[in-house]
């Protein structure tokens, strides 16, 4: 694991005990606490962070699906959301790229800060904030266009290539940073669509590498791919986060601890708990985290 990551807070070991105490019987207690007393419990603040999410709110029509969730995200970390199906891990990563605008009935209130960016004024263009933020889905989705285009595609429309030599030069990069040019450089006329699905998965990486993002969601990336793909995908997140920030959506818990840097556990649209992938797995500070980690539900 890399430790480019700026420390979140660092409580002693004792210190830890106290709060895990503390918060463990006001989660006993939780039935009977207002919601807006819940507090997220650990370090949802990171020194200088790439991105800054405060007090997200998110309804479709009158469900509340993400409930006034506060959390940065650092440069160059891999972050995991993790939780029940249904919690709003989908929901909170649609809204670093504004994707819940494509949804009629979602409303997003809070604030989104990419760089001096406000993601959540709605005056902003959302074209160039997807290619800052850029997000590869749980299904591998290539343009219906060769391997090449695929990638050639976003920087022609963003104006980043000035000329063919140029555009040939992002191709080539993009799919090597995705780990896939030695396996396509002799097919780049091929159909995207013509790859395996683990290749088509890191296409759709290498497309969004392409327009230059500052990050990457990632929503269960791997849960169509098999084990061997999913390991292929899951190292290069460990190398990619040497460039990028990288926000993952999964429902595997061993995903998790083994590609990423903090931890988001969320539940029933609340963030329950943020922190050190090690401490949220190893001393989680709340007791639905722990009932969550050890198999008690979800
Ligand atoms: N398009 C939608 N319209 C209405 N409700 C939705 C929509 N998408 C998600 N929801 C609801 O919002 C909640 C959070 O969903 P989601 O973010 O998909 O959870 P997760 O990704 O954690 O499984 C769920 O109760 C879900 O049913
Ligand atoms: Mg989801």
């Amino acid at each position: 694991m890399s430790t480019v990551l700026e420390k979140p807070l660092n409580f002693s070991s004792e210190r830890r005990r106290g709060e895990r105490r503390k918060h463990t019987r006001a989660a006993a207690s939780s039935a009977t606490v207002p919601r807006e007393d819940r507090q997220t419990v650990g370090a949802a603040a990171v020194e200088n962070p790439r991105m800054r999410c405060t007090d997200i709110n998110v309804h479709y029509g009158s469900k509340h699906a993400v409930k006034n969730v506060t959390l940065d995200i650092g440069q160059h970390e891999v972050m995991a959301m993790i939780g029940p199906s249904g919690c709003g891990k989908s929901t909170f990563l649609r809204c670093l790229n504004r994707m819940n605008d494509t949804i009629d009935n979602c409303r997003v209130t809070g604030n989104i800060w990419l760089d001096g960016l406000n993601v959540n004024d709605r005056a902003i263009d959302v074209v160039p904030l997807r290619a800052k933020v850029g997000m590869v889905f749980q299904k591998p989705n290539p343009f219906p266009k060769s391997i090449y285009e695929n990638i050639a595609f976003g920087p022609r429309i963003h104006g980043l290539a000035r000329n063919k030599t140029d555009l040939d030069e992002i191709v080539v990069n993009s799919l090597q940073n995705a780990g896939l040019w030695q396996e396509v450089k002799d097919q780049l006329d091929q159909p995207g669509t013509s790859l395996s699905g683990g290749q088509q998965q890191r296409l759709c990486i290498a497309r969004a590498i392409a327009v230059n993002p500052e990050v990457i969601l990632m929503d269960e990336p791997c849960s169509a791919l098999d084990p061997i793909a999913t390991a292929v995908i899951e190292n290069l997140m460990s190398e990619l986060c040497a460039e990028y920030s990288i926000v993952i959506v999964t429902h595997s818990m061993q995903q998790a601890a083994r590609v990423s840097h903090r931890t988001a556990y969320f539940h029933l649209g609340d963030l329950i708990e943020v922190g050190t992938t090690e401490s949220v797995f190893m001393n989680p500070l709340h007791q639905l985290t722990e009932d969550y980690i050890t198999g008690r539900f979800g």
